[in-house]
């Protein structure tokens, strides 16, 4: 059984607004609302389950149902394809600024609640009095640092994940600048705070790139990532719908992801494509 969810594109690009585009006459256009209405009529008890079925026993509630968990894949696949793959990726696979959402590695957390949570409020979404939010000072741009400065503290952070062989200028001025400047978000030995949305960077798992100079540009402006808050734009059902969906993706944490349920995850891409 394949479910169809129907969603505005985000963000929306000009002249792209009419799904009905292309349509010859009006009673054309009434057969796709009628078509529309349907479907809407038919996937309303589903989406009532899931969200009892998550706001109940969570992600486990929904992998022990065989009937559920294909729904909630396949609403999640599709609505994922019309409002976040424009930043994340088809796949989800991410880009420069943008979280590879397939990986085990999470800024603000991987179980399905933070996840969900992380979708209702945004992220440094500043409409949303809830949102998730910190900032990294901008050490160039702001005269912080200096260029030697940054340059020391940025061969600290390259040895932290092995990247380089320790420096002179790393292991004292840029250890010392780590100390005072950096570890209160990312941590003493640098593996990040989700609190604060502050990576691990000992990973070499790098958002905004892992090479010298990236790494350098990142300190010296303090990246400033931000996501839109999905609660008010789409319903709660689908909210839940694309965070059990995004759980399974990747490495969703604190829960056996089965291997069906790994399977279904990869027919629901397909079937999304
Ligand atoms: C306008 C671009 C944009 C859109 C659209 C978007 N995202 Fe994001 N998303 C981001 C950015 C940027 C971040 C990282 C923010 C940061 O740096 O903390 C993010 C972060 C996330 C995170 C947190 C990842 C973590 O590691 O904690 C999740 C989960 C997520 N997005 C899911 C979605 C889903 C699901 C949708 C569709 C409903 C979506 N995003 C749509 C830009 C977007
Ligand atoms: C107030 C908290 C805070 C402080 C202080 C801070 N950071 Fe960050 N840092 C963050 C956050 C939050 C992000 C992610 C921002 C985003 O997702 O857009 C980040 C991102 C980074 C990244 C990018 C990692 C990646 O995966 O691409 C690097 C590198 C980094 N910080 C290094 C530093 C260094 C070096 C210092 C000290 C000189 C520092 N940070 C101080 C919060 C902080």
């Amino acid at each position: 059984m394949i479910y169809w969810v129907f969603m505005p594109a985000w963000p929306a690009l000009p002249g792209m607004d009419g799904h009905t585009r292309g349509l010859r006459d009006h009673s054309e256009r009434a057969n796709v609302a009628a078509a529309v209405a349907e479907l809407e009529a038919s996937r309303a008890p589903m989406f009532t389950r899931l969200t009892e079925a998550a706001n109940t026993g969570g992600i486990s509630a929904i992998e022990a149902d065989a009937d559920l968990l294909s729904f909630a894949l396949a609403a999640g696949s599709s609505a994922f394809g019309d409002n976040c793959a424009t930043c994340h990726g088809a796949g989800g696979q991410g880009a420069i600024g943008y979280p590879n959402l397939n990986d085990d590695v999470w800024l603000w957390g991987g179980s399905f609640d933070e996840i969900r949570h992380t979708l209702h409020v945004g992220i440094r979404w500043e409409s949303n009095p809830d949102t998730r939010f910190s900032q990294m000072p901008s050490y160039g741009r702001d005269e912080l640092l200096s260029r030697e400065e940054i340059s020391a503290v940025t061969d600290y952070v390259m040895t932290l994940s092995d990247m380089i062989e320790p420096t002179e200028a790393g292991q004292t001025t840029g250890a010392e600048i780590f100390d005072f400047q950096c570890s209160a978000c990312h941590g003493a030995n640098g593996m990040g705070d989700r609190t604060q949305g502050a990576p691990n960077l000992t990973d070499q798992e790098w958002l905004y790139g892992g090479t010298r100079d990236q790494i350098y540009n990142t300190i010296w402006r303090g990246p400033y990532g931000m996501m839109p808050a999905w609660e008010g734009r789409l319903d709660e059902e689908v909210i839940t719908a694309l965070a059990a969906y995004v759980y399974l993706l990747g490495g969703g944490e604190s829960e056996t992801i089965t291997e069906a349920s790994a399977a279904d995850v990869i027919n629901a891409r397909e079937a999304g494509r």
